[in-house]
């Protein structure tokens, strides 16, 4: 039984837990702005419930789900083309993650490997929520039927468990009611690595902060983190195949390439054979003329907190326009009564 045409959607959300960096700007921020162009309904969420999974102060926690507001806007997303959230102002998210935890085998949860690096050994000691983290990750994704989830390379795990759970659904309830997502990994930056360690993610909670370069950065901060930036002593290759054991070369082409919206041959046509001291005060300069301008437009808009607040409160309306008649079809599927 098919009750929908599933109508492309797209929906993808970033933590509110710490400064944004490059590799959210470039995996995902940047390539937010872009769909949104294409016309397809869009709704973008600050993942505030997913953020407590491990403590945060709660007075950091509200400057960051505004600044994160305002990254999101600063990098082009507008909230009067786009929905614009943060998720727990839309209740049926969390309503949902509990059917979906009921739905979700605690074998699929124990193999993600975000949990196991995120819990590391003791994991008796970690929260019940991060555990059911990917469940909570799918409900934001179907509460809205969105059949389009741009993400990092990092979160496709996460989504390949969220057609599991729909497929579960759809199975035991004998309806064809949530989609089976697309994960969209596309572009030059799906995984930017560390600046220190080619063979790690760039990451927030990598403790030595010139491992990355946050969005908030000054331009001399970002050049000298891009100088600092472990290389090898070879020079630049003219094709892409010279990269293949140079993680931290790879790395540097990667990030020229995505904030220059070059592949990464179109790059090394132009730079191969440079040495790095020719290529980083390059790639330094591209990346303060991209990322400057984000950065101020994020200060400005951080002076108003009231614009934001507002901005959040008219973009949960918009959701729950969506996501109040999904969750009650959810429920009288189940078989609640008063649904
Ligand atoms: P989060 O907050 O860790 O990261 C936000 C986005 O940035 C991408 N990303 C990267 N991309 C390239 N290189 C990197 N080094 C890098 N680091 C992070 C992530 O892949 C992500 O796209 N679980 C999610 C948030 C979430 C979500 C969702 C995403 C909650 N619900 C529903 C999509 C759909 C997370 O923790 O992302």
């Amino acid at each position: 039984m098919s009750e929908n045409q599933f109508t492309p959607r797209v929906f993808s959300g970033i933590q509110p837990s710490g400064d944004l960096h490059l590799g959210n700007y470039l995996g995902a921020l940047k390539r937010f702005a872009d769909a949104q162009e294409q016309g397809v309904q869009s709704i973008y969420c600050m993942v505030d419930l997913h953020a407590i999974t491990v403590w945060q102060d709660p007075a950091d926690l509200k400057k960051s789900t505004r600044e994160l507001c305002a990254g999101f806007i600063a990098a082009g997303i507008d909230p009067e083309k786009s929905i614009l959230i943060n998720q727990s102002q839309v209740p049926e998210h969390a309503q949902l993650a509990w059917v979906f935890n009921c739905v979700a085998r605690m074998g699929w949860m124990g193999r993600m490997t975000q949990w196991k690096d995120k819990a590391g050994k003791n994991a008796e000691a970690a929260s019940l929520g991060l555990f059911a983290y990917p469940a909570l990750m799918a409900a934001d994704i179907l509460i809205y039927h969105a059949t389009h989830v741009p993400v990092g390379e990092d979160q496709k795990q996460h989504l390949e468990l969220t057609r599991d759970i729909a497929a579960k659904f759809n199975h035991d309830y004998d309806v064809d009611f949530f989609p089976l997502v697309e994960p969209v990994i596309e572009g030059a930056a799906t995984r930017v690595m560390s600046l220190r360690d080619g063979s790690k993610k760039m990451s927030k909670s990598d403790p030595s902060p010139a491992s990355r370069i946050n969005l908030t950065d000054d331009a001399d901060t970002i050049a000298k983190k891009i100088r600092k930036a472990k290389t090898d002593p070879d020079a630049l290759p003219s094709e892409a195949d010279g990269l293949k054991d140079r993680p931290e070369a790879r790395n540097l082409v990667n990030i020229y390439a995505a904030l220059s919206d070059q592949t990464v041959d179109q790059v090394l046509a132009e730079v191969g054979g440079q040495q790095f001291g020719t290529f980083k005060p390059a790639l330094a300069d591209l990346a303060v003329a991209k990322m400057g301008p984000i950065t101020a437009e994020m200060s400005r808009l951080m002076a108003d907190e009231v614009e934001i607040d507002r901005i959040l409160a008219r973009g949960a309306e918009q959701a729950r326009e969506i996501t109040a008649p999904i969750l009650k079809r959810t429920y009288e599927i189940i078989g609640m009564v008063g649904a």
